[in-house]
């Protein structure tokens, strides 16, 4: 949607294409990349801005490609790296971005590096590109520190050296599939910058960067403060392994690289990075003009559905993020978290029976509520045909490898990465032609009232809300103006203004309220009555004049001004 002064990133509405689950283009069951180039042109009538890509790099799969064997080049599983190519031109062609994942923090015990470094010995250079260290007590028996992995259990494991004896520890901050790098050694910067020239020379507009708080430990490797809570949450926390100052200097590098790209070309690239950080400001420290171009802005995502907390957290980013120059980059699904739609069927009260419908409708708000902030959006694949979380997958086919670190089957994220339904009435509902039993994880039968066929011949459904979304905010100029006035509302409402034109409230209550402006909307998430918002429900409106000229709104519950001036970029 961007202006042509401004570079399409800041703004731009990307879709999360997880590769297993998105179509399988061969018949083996797992979606591909010949898959994926199949469902560009549905990606470009939705009218997203381009695609963000999951691993697709040699892997043994222990954490689905996020455990990567070699960073330049393609898994068989999803094809070869013709067929990245041709999705690059296909993508082009269309109008559409491609982003790659990138995954620096970790690679797999079977990359060659990690390979070397066991056979190599304690204290071999092929050793320092890892975090190799010896045991604790008498034979070394106890890991080096007290560090929990993400994912449970502890974060070390002890290897057998070559003459087949427990040996030295290498730490892993998520499964012991994924040893982490050490980027205290210059070697591996320079092999990630070639990494990215590798991509960037075939044509990616940018990269998304797995867990990019982490790359740089504390160098003495302390123990944590508070092993239990860092193993507690699934973000990072242990203050020790994350977070690190000198993580810094690498998106200075990555940045220059990207730049440099750029000015051969004119072409825009980005880095949008996974930073999960304690709070906004600590994640604009990562968005200086020097460093990466994004960063999600997951604090959003974890928000429940709240009228003063949804305020509170887009004001925060506004304040802390958007008025340093950086857009926000802002997300409320991707393949590690259960799906909107179940996530917000509960109930305010704790206890209270789920309830899909209400699911459904706030979700639908929430993403009228999402593409109608100034900065970027990431949409995740199933989002826009307003799928649910399958929650009852059998034990016996989870894969993630979180469930086998702690077996806890409800900490899973398997469910939100279940195939996507495409066309028919029953499974694998266009997905593949390889029959259902074939598909890595099993469709339930209910995906036939989620087929992108069945919810793009009916008016009224998600998929055409997010399509018109998506065209209104490219072509509504309001739209391109960076940022937001918010409006006087009742406390279950939250409504902004921006550009001086347009007005989108939200309603969390499920109670019909008053809606804060007169006049029919340009868009809305469920049905509206002139002058009311549904229950659970968002509205968009054009106005002509500036909010309350009506003189029949409701009283004010607040006024804050948060405009924000956009710097521009350097500033
Ligand atoms: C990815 C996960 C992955 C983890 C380890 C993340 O943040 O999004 O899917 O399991 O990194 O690579």
């Amino acid at each position: 949607m961007a202006t042509p002064s401004v570079p399409w990133w800041r703004d731009a509405v990307m879709y999360q294409v997880y590769l297993r689950s998105f179509r399988d283009g061969n018949g083996d069951g797992v979606g591909d990349l010949r898959g994926a180039r199949a469902g560009l042109p549905y990606l470009a009538t939705l009218g997203v801005d381009g695609l963000w890509l999951s691993p697709c790099f040699p892997s043994p799969q222990h954490d689905h490609g996020y455990d990567v064997a070699d960073y330049c080049a393609v898994d068989p599983l999803f094809g070869e790296l013709d067929d990245v190519d041709r999705l690059l031109a296909d993508a082009h062609a269309l109008g559409l971005k491609v982003i790659l994942d990138v995954v620096p923090n970790h690679c797999s015990t079977e990359h060659p590096r990690f390979r070397e470094a066991v056979l190599a010995g304690p204290g071999s250079v092929a050793r320092e590109r890892f975090h190799f260290a010896d045991g604790h007590g008498a034979d070394g028996e106890l890991p080096p520190n007290n560090w929990r992995a993400m994912f449970g259990g502890p974060a070390w494991t002890r290897i057998q050296e070559a003459d087949g004896r427990p040996g030295q520890w290498y730490l892993h901050m998520f499964t012991p599939h994924q040893p982490d790098w050490n980027w205290r050694n210059p070697e591996v910067a320079n092999h990630f910058d070639d990494v990215l020239r590798f991509w960037l020379d075939r044509g990616v507009d940018g990269f998304r960067i797995d867990v990019a708080v982490g790359l740089f430990k504390h160098p003495a490797l302390p123990d944590s403060p508070d092993p239990a809570a860092d193993e507690e949450a699934r973000d990072a926390v242990n203050p020790l392994a994350w977070n690190q100052p000198e993580v810094h200097q690498v998106w200075r590098r990555w940045r220059a690289i990207c730049d440099m790209y750029t000015a051969s070309d004119g072409r825009e690239r980005t880095l949008v990075g996974e930073v999960a950080v304690p709070t906004p400001a600590d994640q604009a420290r990562y968005l200086r003009p020097d460093e990466l171009h994004q960063a999600f802005y997951f604090d959003l995502l974890h928000t429940p559905w709240d009228a003063s907390a949804f305020r509170q957290r887009i004001g925060a980013a506004m304040r802390d993020i958007a008025s340093t120059g950086a857009p926000v980059t802002w997300v409320l699904n991707n393949h590690d978290q259960q799906r909107t739609v179940t996530r917000y069927s509960r109930g305010a009260v704790l206890g209270e029976k789920p309830d899909a419908d209400r699911g459904t409708a706030r979700a639908r708000a929430a993403a009228l509520l999402m593409l109608a902030l100034p900065g970027s959006a990431y949409l995740y694949q199933g989002e826009e045909l307003g799928l649910p979380e399958v929650t009852d997958l059998p034990p016996e086919v989870l894969t993630d490898p979180i469930v086998t670190a702690t077996g806890e089957p409800d900490r899973g994220r398997d469910g939100c990465r279940v195939p996507l339904p495409w066309s028919g009435t029953q499974a694998p509902f266009g997905f593949s032609d390889a029959p259902p039993e074939r598909s890595w994880l099993p469709q339930p039968g209910w995906f036939a009232r989620y087929t992108v066929q069945r919810l793009r011949g009916d008016g009224g459904s998600c998929w055409h809300l997010y399509r018109d979304a998506l065209q209104l905010r490219r072509s509504l100029s309001p739209l391109h103006d960076p940022g937001l006035h918010w409006l006087p509302s009742p406390p279950e409402v939250v409504a902004f203004a921006r550009g001086g034109k347009f007005v989108c409230a939200v309603n969390f209550s499920d109670a019909q309220v008053t809606a804060p402006v007169c006049g029919k909307p340009v868009l809305s998430s469920l049905p509206c009555d002139d002058g009311k918002l549904a229950a659970n429900s968002a509205a968009w409106w054009l106005v002509d004049n500036p909010p309350h000229a009506c003189g029949q709104c409701p009283p004010s519950h607040e006024t804050v001004d948060l405009t924000v001036t956009w710097k521009g970029l350097g500033d």
